[in-house]
């Protein structure tokens, strides 16, 4: 009798730790995050649901997001925003004339609330008041938007970056065969090429990986920089010196789309049509059997 009633204390106790367990939880880095299912992308989406980008407009916290419409759209990308705190507050970026412009990229000016759209007939901005205007290099096709101070972008058959500064152009890189990038403040670009994920400061440039399937690129409200890949979230570690940065494997998730980072600088990202964010916890207790793994 004693015996039977040890082993039932026993299963229950193991009941209890699995029920404790937190089975949505990751550990990204050094912190445990709670993945929560937050609603469905309402775009009119491809069969295949493919979201390349995303990105918050602060002011409102508005996600935006880049993505593939039905094959019997004219366009092959569109642009569409949703309210994170009103998600019936949606809508899809598209111009009165119906004019063609597969606006498949962008960038926010945060202090000014202004989204720059990049697509096949060149730059495109959008305000807060949701206005679109044309912006810059009319029959251009642009595949990658950064903002910082000022736009900077790339062409698809060109291999430069150019800043605009007003009505001046300025190519401040060239050769460079990219598909997407970012700059910190510290000027530093990190860049996917087919070649691979690089980190380019002044003249020197890092190879961080040869994986050229990366699927984008983002930054945190800190400014570390993330890429992501099917199986999960990476983040880049610059190094002062330049040449000890590594990329390393932050979290593994089944399936992600594209991610960004909120206001309170949670991860956002999509599976399919499902927006999940990943909370940041106070401690580790709900993570505790993860483990981080390095590239
Ligand atoms: C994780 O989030 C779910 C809701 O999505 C909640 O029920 C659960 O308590 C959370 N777990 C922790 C450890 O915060
Ligand atoms: C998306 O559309 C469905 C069906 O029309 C609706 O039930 C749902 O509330 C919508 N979601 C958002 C976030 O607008
Ligand atoms: C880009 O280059 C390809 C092949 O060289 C060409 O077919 C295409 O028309 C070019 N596109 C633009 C926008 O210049
Ligand atoms: C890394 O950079 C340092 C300083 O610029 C240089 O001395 C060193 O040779 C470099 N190492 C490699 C492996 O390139």
């Amino acid at each position: 009798m004693m015996f039977l009633s040890i082993i039932l204390v026993l299963v229950a106790s193991a009941a209890t730790q699995e029920e404790e367990a937190c089975p949505t939880c990751v550990k990204v880095e050094t912190s445990c995050y709670n993945i929560s299912f937050l609603f469905d992308l309402n775009a009119t989406f491809r069969t295949h649901v493919m979201v390349h980008k995303m990105g918050v407009l602060r002011y409102d916290n508005t996600l935006f997001y880049a993505f593939e419409p039905p094959i019997e759209d004219k366009e092959y990308y569109k642009v569409a925003y949703v309210n994170l705190d009103n998600p019936e507050q949606d809508g899809i970026i598209s111009d009165n004339n119906n004019q063609i412009m597969n606006l498949g990229t962008f960038d926010i000016d945060q202090d000014n609330s202004i989204v720059y759209l990049g697509g096949s007939n060149g730059l495109f901005s959008f305000d807060k008041d949701k206005n679109l205007k044309y912006y810059s290099s009319r029959g251009d096709n642009i595949k990658a938007v950064f903002y910082k101070m000022y736009v900077f972008f790339a062409k698809t058959n060109d291999s430069s970056i150019v800043e605009k500064r007003g009505d001046q152009f300025e190519i401040i890189e060239e050769d460079l065969p990219l598909k997407t990038f970012v700059i910190t403040k510290y000027d530093e670009m990190v860049y996917l090429s087919n070649y691979g994920l690089f980190l380019k400061k002044k003249e020197e440039t890092v190879r961080l990986s040869k994986n050229a399937f990366f699927r984008g690129l983002t930054m945190d409200l800190d400014g570390g920089v993330y890429a992501w890949w099917v199986d999960g979230i990476y983040k880049v570690m610059i190094a002062k010196n330049l040449n000890r940065s590594n990329i390393v494997k932050v979290a593994d998730l089944p399936s992600i789309g594209a991610m960004a980072f909120d206001n309170n600088n949670n991860i956002l990202y999509n599976d399919g049509r499902g927006l999940y964010r990943m909370t940041k916890l106070g401690s580790m207790a709900a993570c505790k059997d993860e483990e981080t793994n390095v590239l």
